[in-house]
């Protein structure tokens, strides 16, 4: 069975998945898995949390491992995100000001960009910064960044993350796009509308990262509005990657060939949307296997029965999920 990787580069596609440092360095199933299925490591912990122990310090210990790993197995790395209002370390806040914040800023992104580049194939440069619900006309997240910088930070860490690496692939991500309510219309809206001002202003930013968390009991999923959505992004001359796909399943019933099936029908159904655009580059899943997942924390079972959202199942078989991602490449 060729793996998702070959599948996806034989249509010029790149299939990869967030893989984290800890089960990658101690579980060796796991990162043999992961080499075998994935063409792309996303590293999630390339977030302020985990490389910056004190205001005036770095740590790439960990990422160098997990970049290493990536190369060593032939697969693209992406990074994963240097601008973010969650995930900032525990100094931050008391820390970080209105008078020192564009310094922290630009030193973080050039030294971070600056320590990856040329090894890395896309930075999510600005994740989440659009909120629809904070109240602006422009429907941006009232985060520290827009506060202390005002709105021309999401010019400025474009254009400081260009000059450091011009090979790397400059991402804006968010999530929300995906499904016919009037939550996803608001927030594609401010997308584009955010979109439409970095590309007038002549700002770097290169592509649109739709995270896709996805949810099995979604009743409000309409193929042509997400269609003609990725039609209007790519008008714009922006790539979009498919970021942090997985699929929910925490409020199916309890039945496990149930739960699989009605998952993996999401993800075909899903697939062949995003995959008809031809502005599509890549598509990861927000984890390869349900040994490791993200989900368990934020989107728990009631009855506590383990979650089935991602394409290999605990002991790194393929699930339904994976034969639907096999099937849309
Ligand atoms: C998640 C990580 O996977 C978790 O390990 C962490 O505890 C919380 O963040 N959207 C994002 C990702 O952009 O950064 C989040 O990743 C998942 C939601």
């Amino acid at each position: 069975n060729a793996p998702l990787r070959d599948r996806a580069a034989a249509k010029g596609l790149i299939y990869g998945a967030v893989g984290d440092y800890l089960p990658l360095s101690t579980d060796k199933n796991y990162a043999t898995s992961f080499a075998r299925e994935c063409g792309m490591l996303v590293s999630g912990e390339l977030k302020w949390y985990f490389i910056r122990p004190t205001p005036d310090s770095f740590d790439f210990t960990k990422s160098d491992w997990v970049a290493k790993f990536a190369r060593a197995s032939g697969m693209h790395f992406r990074g994963h995100t240097l601008v973010w209002h969650i995930s900032l370390p525990d100094w931050f806040e008391e820390t970080v000001n209105r008078q020192n914040a564009e310094g922290f800023l630009v030193e973080h992104i050039k030294t971070v960009v600056g320590h990856y580049a040329g090894q890395i194939h896309s930075w999510d440069v600005l994740n989440e910064a659009i909120e629809p619900n904070d109240g602006r006309p422009d429907g941006l997240r009232k985060t520290p960044w827009l506060e202390f910088l005002g709105e021309d930070y999401l010019d400025l860490v474009f254009r400081v993350a260009a000059e450091t690496d011009p090979q790397a692939l400059l991402v804006y991500n968010d999530f929300g796009m995906d499904y016919d309510n009037p939550r996803d219309e608001a927030r594609r809206i401010a997308i584009l509308k955010l979109l439409e001002r970095l590309k007038s202003k002549g700002t770097p930013v290169h592509a649109l990262g739709i995270q896709a968390h996805l949810w099995a009991d979604a009743t409000d999923f309409n193929p042509k509005k997400l269609r003609d959505f990725l039609s209007q992004v790519a008008s714009l001359g922006l790539k979009i990657l498919i970021t942090e796909l997985d699929v929910a399943d925490h409020r199916l019933p309890p039945d496990v060939k149930l739960r699989d099936r009605v998952v993996a029908g999401v993800y075909e159904d899903y697939l062949s949307v995003v995959l008809d655009e031809p502005a599509v580059i890549a598509i990861i899943t927000w984890g390869l296997s349900d040994r490791y997942s993200w989900m368990p924390e934020y989107h728990p079972r009631p009855d506590g029965l383990p979650l089935r959202p991602h394409p290999l199942d605990k002991h790194f078989q393929p699930k339904l999920a994976w034969n639907a991602m096999a099937r849309a490449f």
